[in-house]
């Protein structure tokens, strides 16, 4: 388990200590949500397909100013944090995770990622969601972490595999999307799965 270091910074400058990752010169934070990221959120919000593949239609963009008032987005069943990237510790997207249960004793999480399109391509991905399961199995006794993808997201499966996942299969007509049902990949990673950092 790699050992989480507490950076401080950001730009739009928010003040809110994060934890980081470093491998080959790329740095990765990841931090709470701050007020300046909410203008980020509402984007995703009314910007068709920014968002990526999920993109699922115009939502409403107050919703990210009344989640936040009300827990920061820190919840205990789901939340986000903020991904920071670049010299100057940009917001360059934000990663998610919400609590599943497979049986009374089984809970899991499920992740997901956005990062705007100037930050894709470049290594921040994959260290983000290696960044967040390290977060998650640090602080929350979780056996499992899951996470879904389209079967067109080549980005998004190469970014799992690198950040420590398996593949799982295929989940069949999982979801609606761009005008019809679709299939989707499942992939997961175990606690004692090995370390991409390694
Ligand atoms: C999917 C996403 C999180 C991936 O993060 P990323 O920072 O772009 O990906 P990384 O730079 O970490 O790349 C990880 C791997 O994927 C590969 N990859 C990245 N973009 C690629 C592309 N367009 N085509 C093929 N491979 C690609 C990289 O080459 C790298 O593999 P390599 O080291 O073997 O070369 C990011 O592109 C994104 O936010 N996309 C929009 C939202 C989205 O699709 N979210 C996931 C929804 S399920």
């Amino acid at each position: 388990m790699v050992s989480l270091s507490v950076v401080e910074g950001g730009y739009p400058p928010v003040s809110v200590p994060g934890i980081a990752h470093e491998t080959d010169g790329i740095g990765v934070r990841m931090r709470p949500v701050a007020e300046p990221d909410l203008a980020m959120f509402r984007r995703f919000c009314t910007e068709p397909g920014l968002i990526g593949l999920d993109w699922g239609g115009f939502r409403d963009p107050g919703a990210p100013v009344r989640r936040f008032a009300v827990d920061g987005w820190l919840g205990t069943e789901d939340g986000r944090l903020v991904v920071e990237a670049g010299p100057d510790a940009t917001a360059a997207g934000f990663v998610s995770y919400r609590a599943g249960q497979y049986a009374p004793r089984a809970t899991y999480w499920e992740i997901g990622i956005a990062l705007l399109p100037q930050w894709r391509g470049r290594g921040v991905g994959w260290r983000a969601q290696a960044l967040l399961c390290d977060y998650l199995f640090a602080y929350t006794p979780v056996q499992r972490i899951q996470a879904g993808t389209h079967p067109e997201n080549v980005p998004e499966q190469r970014s799992l595999e690198k950040a420590g996942f398996r593949l799982e299969g295929v989940v069949r007509a999982c979801e609606f999307r761009a005008g019809q049902w679709r299939d989707g990949y499942l992939y997961s990673r175990l606690r004692d799965d090995p370390s991409p950092w390694d």
